[in-house]
């Protein structure tokens, strides 16, 4: 049986630091979906379709990897997608609570749903999609922590002008 695996967040959007996980991810398993919430209750920057549109571009090369939407519960789609595994990245301990609350939830109600935590470079423990918008927006450059569509992306969007 083909191990499928979803990699499932609100990519908003997409960083370097979650690349870093999609390729250690695309190593354990036959086939990866890296899905886009689509949670309207949820504030986004970006679209569901600009965020799909970044991580499609972003994982161009990595093998057996592709781009996915869910909305709704996490688990029903996985379970549709005919996959047994979920990956979450766990950067510091700080993401461990909210982390195994979702995993322990999952696991009550999908018991034959493993996740399996996968921890980054430590380039990019302390890396998140908001402090990237939030230093871009106010001019910084952090180039080097995100895929050059990202980058293009977000000036178009806090409407920078290139430098
Ligand atoms: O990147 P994020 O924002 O940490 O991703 C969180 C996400 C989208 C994976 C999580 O909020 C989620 O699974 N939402 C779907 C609703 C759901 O299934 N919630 C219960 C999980 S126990």
């Amino acid at each position: 049986m083909p191990r499928i695996a979803v990699y499932p967040g609100s990519f908003d959007p997409i960083t370097n630091g979650h690349l870093d996980i999609v390729r250690r991810a695309s190593r354990l398993c036959d086939h990866l979906y890296v899905a886009v919430a689509d949670n309207s209750v949820k504030h986004h920057t970006f679209s569901v379709g600009e965020r799909m549109a970044m991580v499609r571009a972003a994982i161009r090369g990595i093998p057996h990897c592709e781009v996915d939407t869910f909305h709704g519960l996490l688990g029903e789609h996985v379970k549709s997608m005919k996959a047994t595994i979920l990956i979450r990245g766990l950067r510091a301990v700080s993401d461990m609570d909210y982390e195994f609350q979702m995993a322990s939830m999952n696991r009550r109600i999908y018991p034959d749903l493993e996740t399996v935590f996968l921890m980054p470079d430590e380039r990019y423990t302390y890396l998140s999609s908001s402090i990237v918008k939030d230093v871009t927006r106010m001019g910084a450059h952090v180039e080097e922590y995100l895929p050059p569509i990202v980058v293009r992306m977000l000036r178009r969007k806090f409407k920078l002008r290139k430098v």
